[in-house]
């Protein structure tokens, strides 16, 4: 099994994908690829290189000389030079793309340059057939959906210009029906849920909260990338079992060594019926998961004494929560928060859970105790 973390994600447009797939990216420190910008630029390309848009030989031809890439910034360039990113996102680009999109020969090309991109390196990309065609052996697929008017209405909701203007929300819905239909059924590189993609239907849930279940499905299947989102992600974890959890403490600005992953649930020695562990012993890190469909996620840093994890109870039907600055928390009651010092007694002092940490808690129950 390659090391590589590859997490594919498509769904029709409006589902959100290019907010969430780029904040798991920087939470798992990915590359992130659009690969529907690449689409857009070659689009607009066309059009300022007068190819007649009614000739798809003549398309085929000009666009699968073209060299798309990113520049250092994440901004698409066509023959290395950026693409005005008004243009690119223009509702007459948009328009337009299919052009582009339903030509296979401009699609094999664009393939053959996305799966360049991400070659040999972790990355997030999202697109259309980024899970069938350009990632199918991806360490996680992620099919995001949204209702068409649950994605019109926050279209509205995110119009930034005059309200005047704003697209009416039947005909914005209508638009979005007619983009669905032209992805799903072109020849080559439709739109479909893959057979092993997980369905995420995000009507009603928050960014948040799709970012926290996406990351915590990408975390069943590759625990070492807790390795990367301690930084900037809440982890959480639960046990049935009594035992002890060995945390290593740590912090993410002083001193600014790198994190690293210091605890394990209890070994597989101790409980072999339940448990499967990964460890990495060089660096001394490791990482834990408890099976039988509970998982036990449970991080920690190092700071001063790295050479030292400490040692704590670990309750039965405890939650465990990890968040950076408060590096170490304890659920103990749904709604309570008791924080875990850093002398590794529980602090007598509880306060409730803010709405933020519910709504992540929440995301990462769907994913390890779906019901
Ligand atoms: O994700 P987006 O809305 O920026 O994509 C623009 C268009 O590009 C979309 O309508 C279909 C097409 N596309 C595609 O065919 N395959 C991809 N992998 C990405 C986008």
């Amino acid at each position: 099994m390659s090391n590589v973390v590859t997490i594919a994600v498509d769904g029709p447009a409006g589902a959100g994908k290019s907010t969430v797939v780029r904040r798991v990216a920087e939470a798992l420190n990915l590359l992130y690829l659009d690969t529907g910008a690449m689409y857009r630029a070659a689009t607009v390309g066309m059009y300022d290189q007068g190819i007649d848009p009614d000739d798809a030989a003549a398309i085929a031809a000009w666009c699968t000389h073209r060299a798309i890439d990113f520049d250092a910034h994440g901004a698409v360039r066509l023959d290395g030079n950026v693409v005005d990113p008004q243009r690119l996102r223009s509702p007459e680009t948009t328009a337009e793309i299919w052009r582009i999109a339903n030509n296979a020969a401009c699609r094999a090309h664009l393939v053959n340059l996305q799966q360049g991109i991400v070659q040999g390196r972790g990355a997030a990309l999202e697109g259309r057939d980024a899970t069938t065609v350009i990632c199918p052996e991806a360490t996680l697929k992620v099919y995001l959906d949204a209702s068409p008017e649950e994605r019109a209405r926050r279209r509205l909701a995110q119009w930034s210009g005059d309200g005047a203007l704003a697209p009416d929300f039947a005909s914005l819905v209508e638009d979005l029906r007619l983009r669905d239909e032209r992805d799903r059924t072109r020849a080559s590189g439709a739109l479909q849920c893959a057979d092993d993609a997980v369905p995420l239907l995000t009507d009603g849930l928050s960014v948040d909260q799709v970012v926290a279940r996406i990351i915590a499905l990408a975390v069943q299947r590759r625990p070492m990338v807790l390795e990367a989102c301690v930084q900037d992600a809440v982890i959480v974890g639960r046990s049935r079992q009594s035992g002890y959890v060995r945390v290593a403490q740590g912090s993410i600005a002083d001193p600014p060594a790198p994190w690293q992953l210091g605890l394990s649930n209890p070994s597989p020695d101790r409980q072999p019926s339940c448990t499967t562990s990964m460890t990495r012993n060089s660096g001394g890190r490791q990482a834990g998961i408890l099976c039988q469909g509970k998982a036990v996620l449970v991080l920690g840093g190092k700071e001063a004494h790295p050479a030292w994890p400490m040692a704590m109870p670990m309750l039965p039907q405890t939650w465990y929560v990890i968040e950076p600055h408060v590096w170490h928390a304890v659920v103990q009651a749904p709604g309570t928060i008791c924080a875990w010092a850093e002398a590794s007694t529980i602090s007598e002092e509880r306060s409730p859970l803010s709405e933020y940490h519910q709504d992540i808690l929440a995301s990462y129950f769907q994913v390890y105790f779906p019901q």
